[in-house]
């Protein structure tokens, strides 16, 4: 951790953006012990950056289009979250692989949702797949980022029940209600109490 203040938050996106809205609204209510330093998309017309704005958020489009390489579009984003003393970076409904010289840059101090119950249903449309394989239960995880596609250690889950007449924007509407409470609350936990890396799982002291 650098500087003394609260810690400094980042957050990466490329869409609507409720996820970060729900960050947002918890540092900004206090329930989240942290600052919002900076919201970068890679999509310049996400309607997350507007959303940010509305928060009195700085907002930045870094497009990855017309980049040589993921590396060359993530060294800007590298540069940008040390630019603002960014210590936490949360991935909400960011549509890109992390190179591993980014995940190594901010190591066990990235976090992302993810709509299903890992390790069920990684990668893309997690709702469909759940839906298609026809699971009784399904839900949302946070995890800690590492090199693989949805791979890292588990912070928390909820789990939500699939109806017998769920559409994938039924299940999908129910699951991100859960993902607004689940992601303020799993990143609140990693601030507030002791934790370590234990294996492949996240530990929390005396938990
Ligand atoms: C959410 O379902 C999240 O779990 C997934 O992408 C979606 C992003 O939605 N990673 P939003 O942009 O936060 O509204």
């Amino acid at each position: 951790m650098t500087g003394s203040g609260p810690v400094r938050f980042g957050v990466l996106v490329s869409g609507r953006g409720s996820n970060m809205v729900a960050l947002l609204e918890a540092a900004r209510n206090g329930f989240l012990p942290a600052d919002p330093a900076i919201v970068i998309s890679n999509v310049a017309e996400a309607p997350a950056l507007d959303r940010a704005l509305g928060f009195g958020v700085e907002a930045r489009a870094v497009p990855h289009r017309g980049e040589l390489s993921r590396e060359a579009h993530e060294e800007k984003l590298i540069h940008l979250l040390g630019e603002r003393e960014v210590e936490w970076v949360c991935l909400a409904g960011y549509m890109r692989r992390l190179s591993s010289r980014f995940v190594e840059r901010f190591r066990w101090r990235i976090l992302n949702i993810h709509p299903s119950l890992l390790p069920a249903f990684p990668g893309l449309d997690a709702q469909r797949q759940a839906l298609d394989f026809g699971v009784r239960v399904s839900g949302c995880t946070v995890h800690l980022v590492d090199e693989g596609l949805d791979t890292g250690p588990i912070v928390a889950q909820r789990v939500v029940a699939v109806a017998d007449d769920d559409t994938v924007e039924s299940l999908s509407a129910r699951i991100l209600e859960q993902e607004h409470q689940l992601y303020p609350e799993a990143f609140r936990r990693l601030l507030t109490h002791p934790w370590r890396i234990e294996g492949r799982r996240v530990r929390f002291e005396g938990a």
